[in-house]
């Protein structure tokens, strides 16, 4: 895969917290097995980077991302380990500096309009928007999409099999991100085959 945009890859990205690295190729299988062929891999634990490097050399056809990126250091190390795409919760100088030199294509938070501007200043037209139901949720993403009408979004927190139709139906909205499809019990119990359901109700909800 070469996509540019992450956001054109799948109508959800499944955002996942990996307890243990074993679980790693499991949950990417059992994702695809479903549809999606992207997950983000946020780095909120210690297995994260080693479960980004098993998906990225056993399941090649998953597109592997790092999010929670909160530091220049953790960008680096989310690209040794075979990151393919970049998630931050927010954007700061360093930060946006550090994931634009990686030449990968990269998700910066967003949750005010002046934080777009500063991003369309740098020549972005794509973020995350988060936390999006806490932000402001579709009522805020409608409202910007007049004066902001190059920006597109892929709204997480907050975002679940009921509202995620809602999202995706906005102008603004590429696609939409959140931990549903891969829930911390499923996970833990190697229920792969309920996370495959998820992840393929995900994928056909989505276009409903
Ligand atoms: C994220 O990291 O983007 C969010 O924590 C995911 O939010 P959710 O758990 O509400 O889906």
């Amino acid at each position: 895969m070469t996509e540019q945009s992450v956001l054109e890859v799948s109508p959800v990205i499944p955002v996942v917290v990996v307890r243990d690295a074993d679980h790693a190729v499991p949950l990417a299988r059992a994702l695809a097995s479903g549809g999606i062929r992207v997950i983000e891999v946020t780095l909120r634990s210690e297995a994260a980077l080693p479960a980004i490097e098993r998906i990225a050399a056993e399941v090649p056809d998953m597109m592997v991302g790092a999010g929670t990126l909160t530091s220049h250091g953790q960008v680096k190390d989310a690209v040794a380990a075979g990151a393919r795409f970049l998630v931050s919760p927010g954007s700061t100088p360093t930060l946006l500096d550090a994931m634009a030199d990686t030449g990968l294509p990269y998700l910066p938070g967003v949750s005010t309009v002046s934080e777009v501007l500063g991003l369309l200043e740098r020549g972005v037209t794509e973020m995350k928007f988060f936390p999006a139901e806490a932000a402001g949720g579709r009522a805020y993403l409608r409202a910007i999409a007049g004066p902001l009408p190059q920006v597109r979004f892929c709204p997480t927190g907050g975002i679940d099999p009921r509202n995620a139709p809602e999202y995706l139906a906005l102008p603004n909205v590429g696609c939409v991100g959140g931990s549903w499809l891969t829930p911390a019990d499923a996970v833990v119990a190697g229920d792969w085959a309920g996370i495959t359901r998820l992840a393929a109700d995900a994928a056909l909800g989505s276009s409903s």
